[in-house]
């Protein structure tokens, strides 16, 4: 029955874990099939054709693993449009939102950041967005090149990280915003150090949780949720280093429940 049919999450690499930990939280019976290309991680700073190829590997694997949905956990990803990967798929595959309802709701003074990869603040998705829902905003957008690259090497603290916390938020800072949207989904992993950075008159938004509300509502809706009580499993799998993967994941998830495998899309 398709409601017993595992989710299929994607992602350049360890980002996504962020949002499988939300969509679990939403919904603890399904099953989860997670990819991760950490082995060609970052996608920020690659070419959109690129990554549109590496995308259709991803979603081929999906083809073979018969999922009822999939979700790009990727907002680099998400930003290049995913219609053209609809057309030969038949599961729906849906994107990260982009928090902006969120971050409306939060700012009192109207000045918004947003944070995320080359690709990401290039599309200017988020601020496009912001600005329909309220356009008397101040949107300031701020590539972060150094993070995700950061992250997936697990350096989640140290001097490095501090470094480019300084860099990338303090121009932000000094625009006196009130909310910043983090608008990719690798930055979780370091949201206390950001949160800590800006200070507590900053409300930091993640859009994990309204994403998972999404799949929820889209499965509910195609009448293919599953509710059979138990528990869901995951299983994680990477094109690189799934062992080392599975300790930087402890750092935002629970992974006992979770398998994590090695799996090369290529060749
Ligand atoms: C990256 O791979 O550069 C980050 C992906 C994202 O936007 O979440």
């Amino acid at each position: 029955m398709k409601r017993s049919l595992p989710i299929g999450i994607f992602d350049s690499g360890i980002g996504g874990l962020s949002v499988y930990k939300q969509i679990k939280k939403v919904l603890p019976n399904e099953d989860i099939i997670y990819f991760g290309d950490t082995a060609r991680a970052p996608y920020g700073p690659r070419n959109p054709w690129q990554i549109r190829e590496f995308v259709n590997q991803m979603l081929s694997f999906f083809d073979r693993c018969n999922i009822k949905i999939a979700v790009s956990a990727c907002n680099t990803i998400t930003v290049l449009g995913l219609e053209d990967f609809q057309k030969n798929h038949d599961f729906k595959i849906i994107g990260m939102s982009t928090g902006a309802q969120q971050a409306i709701a939060a700012s009192v003074n109207k000045r918004i950041g947003v944070i995320g990869t080359e690709v990401t603040i290039r599309s200017g998705m988020h601020h496009k967005n912001l600005l329909a829902l309220r356009p008397e905003s101040k949107v300031y957008a701020q590539t972060c090149p150094k993070f995700a690259p950061l992250i997936e090497q697990g350096k989640l603290t140290g001097i490095e990280i501090q470094d480019a916390i300084d860099e990338y938020l303090t121009p932000l800072k000094k625009e006196k915003i009130d909310t910043l949207l983090l608008a990719c989904t690798h930055y979780p992993y370091i949201s206390g150090f950001i949160k800590e950075f800006m200070g507590d008159q900053v409300k930091v938004i993640d859009p994990a949780e309204e994403t998972a509300n999404q799949i929820r509502n889209a499965l509910s809706n195609a009448g293919i949720l599953n509710d059979n009580g138990k528990l869901g499993i995951g299983r994680l799998y990477f094109s690189g280093q799934a062992q080392q993967i599975r300790r930087i994941a402890g750092n935002i998830m629970d992974t006992s429940k979770c398998l994590f495998l090695e799996r090369n899309l290529e060749g």
